[in-house]
């Protein structure tokens, strides 16, 4: 297998400039070197030019994880941490201070449906803007299958990692490992997923024994072990604890992030929860050892420029492909009980027989909630589309931008149900008859409507039939 090996130049001020190569599991290739540029500088030489052996320089590695689509973060409230641009940003900053490199532990999306792949292709081409050295094949990565991660590497170039997952045939989905050359450190990143994840597409090796193999044939060729491992809490520590040979083991999906903490010689660390907090790696000129942090992603930093083209070219790509939402894995979280019978007719279906209750609706937010995507551009994503459109997915209901026009804004049916059977014939009961205050949470959860409550926010809606 011929695999490009990816040229890192790093940032310094005075000297010549650093070089850093990368190889991996298969045999190099000298000819098809792919030069990438770091932080928009300078471009060079090939692998296999490793300059001479030069002291051993500060290296920062940046490490996220569970990312799980948040290529934003979300937009609903203010304070949201998150989003690759402000992960941007701080890669940036650290680069000032030496080498800088990034990592993921892998869990960038959730689904695996066309917008799934979409999302996770643009945060791809974030993470390697900002200096991706390995992303590890998490599960959400591996439901994608093999053909396509292999795909995926090839057309993106991403450096993939993964010792213990092979496809459904048996063959590994991305190389063993990656071995960054990078101020004149020879870093390894390991990848490894857990085993008792239940993954039809996968073929799970132990991780311990996975990795020991592997270690075998890499003994000498490298001078520090991070390992990526997506590993549930438990078996992080259990794994981490039998590790002796890494200088860090880095996971998700822990229910919370773990601040870098010692286990033995090594680091234990989690970046996990919608790419909020990134783990940072940092070893000093002449240092042996690395000191950990542990940083979340809040407002309070900027957006980086670049990250932000790369987040608009996603949005543009949405726009082109307007995908239907039986083209996302949101369709699924709605409201059932809908049918051919059960049709959405639309607001405007209502206001015949119910103008007060029209009324109230038209003053509210719900019926200008596209608005508030459309401020932003992100009225084409239909991660924001299911909470901000009318029976997003069902009959009738939005369908995409461009073929459902007029079902934007949350609509009376969002709550009432889907409710063509009663426009035609209303002795026909709406389809959420009596339980229309039930649905309020399905769009008002924590992440989007942290203050909810049924007693603050009704009042603010209500119109005819108020319950008591
Ligand atoms: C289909 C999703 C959805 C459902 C179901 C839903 N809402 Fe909303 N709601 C929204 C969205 C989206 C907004 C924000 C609109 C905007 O400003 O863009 C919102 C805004 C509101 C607001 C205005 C908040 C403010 O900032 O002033 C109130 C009040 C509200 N909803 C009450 C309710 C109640 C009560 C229910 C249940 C009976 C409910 N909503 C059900 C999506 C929903
Ligand atoms: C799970 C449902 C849900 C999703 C998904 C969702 N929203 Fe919302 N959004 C809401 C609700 C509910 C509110 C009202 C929050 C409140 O006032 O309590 C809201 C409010 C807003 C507001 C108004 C904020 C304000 O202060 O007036 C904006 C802007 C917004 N959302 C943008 C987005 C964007 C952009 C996305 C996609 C990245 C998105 N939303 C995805 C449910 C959702
Ligand atoms: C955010 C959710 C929501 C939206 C949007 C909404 N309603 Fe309601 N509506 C309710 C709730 C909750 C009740 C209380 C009774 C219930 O649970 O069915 C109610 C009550 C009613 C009633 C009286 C029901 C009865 O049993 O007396 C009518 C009629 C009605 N709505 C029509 C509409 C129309 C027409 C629209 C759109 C213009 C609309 N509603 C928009 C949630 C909503
Ligand atoms: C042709 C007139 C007409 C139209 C159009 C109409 N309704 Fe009604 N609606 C009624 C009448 C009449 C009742 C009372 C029925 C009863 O009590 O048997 C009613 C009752 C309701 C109720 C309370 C009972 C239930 O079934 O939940 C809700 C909620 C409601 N309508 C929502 C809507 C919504 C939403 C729309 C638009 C999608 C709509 N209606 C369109 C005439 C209409």
């Amino acid at each position: 297998m011929r695999q490009p090996a990816i040229v890192w130049f790093t940032e310094r001020l005075h000297g010549p400039p650093q070089f850093a190569s990368q190889t991996q599991a298969g045999p190099h290739s000298f000819g098809s070197t792919l030069t990438r540029l770091i932080m928009g500088l300078g471009v060079l030489s090939s692998v296999g030019c490793r300059p001479k052996p030069e002291p051993a320089g500060a290296v920062s590695i940046v490490v996220s994880g569970d990312t799980g689509g948040w290529i934003v973060p979300c937009g609903c409230t203010s304070n949201q941490s998150g989003g690759l641009a402000r992960r941007g940003t701080f890669v940036r900053s650290l680069s000032r201070k030496g080498a800088v490199i990034v990592a993921d532990a892998g869990g960038a999306v959730v689904g695996t449906s066309p917008y799934d792949r979409a999302k996770f292709e643009a945060i791809l081409a974030g993470e390697l803007q900002m200096g991706l050295a390995a992303h590890n094949i998490g599960a959400a990565e591996a439901k994608l299958g093999g053909d396509y991660l292999r795909g995926v590497q090839s057309t993106l170039n991403v450096p993939f990692v993964s010792c213990n997952v092979s496809d459904a045939q048996g063959q590994f989905v991305a190389p063993t490992h990656r071995i960054v050359d990078i101020s004149g450190r020879r870093i390894a990143f390991v990848g490894v997923l857990s085993d008792s994840l239940q993954i039809p597409e996968a073929k799970i090796q132990p991780p311990g024994s996975a990795v020991m193999n592997l270690l075998k044939s890499l003994n000498g060729k490298y001078d520090h072990l991070i390992v990526l491992a997506y590993l549930p809490e438990k078996e992080l520590r259990d794994f981490a604890a039998s590790l002796p040979e890494a200088d860090a083991v880095i996971g998700g999906p822990t229910g919370q992030c773990i601040a870098p903490e010692r286990i033995g010689s090594r680091w234990l660390a989690s970046a996990t929860n919608k790419g909020k907090f990134v783990v940072s790696l940092r070893i000093e000129q002449h240092a042996k050892s690395w000191d950990g942090t542990i940083d979340e992603m809040t407002d309070q930093i900027e957006d980086d420029a670049q990250q932000t083209k790369n987040v608009d070219a996603f949005h543009r790509l949405l726009a082109d492909r307007d995908f239907t939402a039986q083209q996302t894995s949101f369709a699924s979280m709605l409201m059932g009980n809908a049918s051919d019978e059960r049709r959405i007719a639309g607001s405007d279906r209502c206001v015949d027989c119910h103008q007060s209750a029209c009324n109230v609706w038209q003053t509210s937010k719900h019926a200008s909630a596209w608005q508030s995507l459309t401020k932003t551009g992100s009225q084409v994503d239909a991660y924001c589309q299911q909470c901000h459109t009318t029976g997003f997915g069902l009959p009738g209901g939005f369908e995409s931008v461009l073929r459902s026009p007029q079902r934007v804004s949350v609509g009376c049916e969002d709550c009432h149900g889907a409710s063509a059977a009663h426009v035609a014939e209303p002795r026909l009961r709406t389809a959420s008859y009596q339980q229309a205050s039930y649905g309020c949470v399905r769009c008002h959860d924590r992440e989007n409507s942290p203050h909810f409550s049924d007693e603050t926010y009704w009042p603010r809606i209500a119109h005819e039939g108020t319950p008591k």
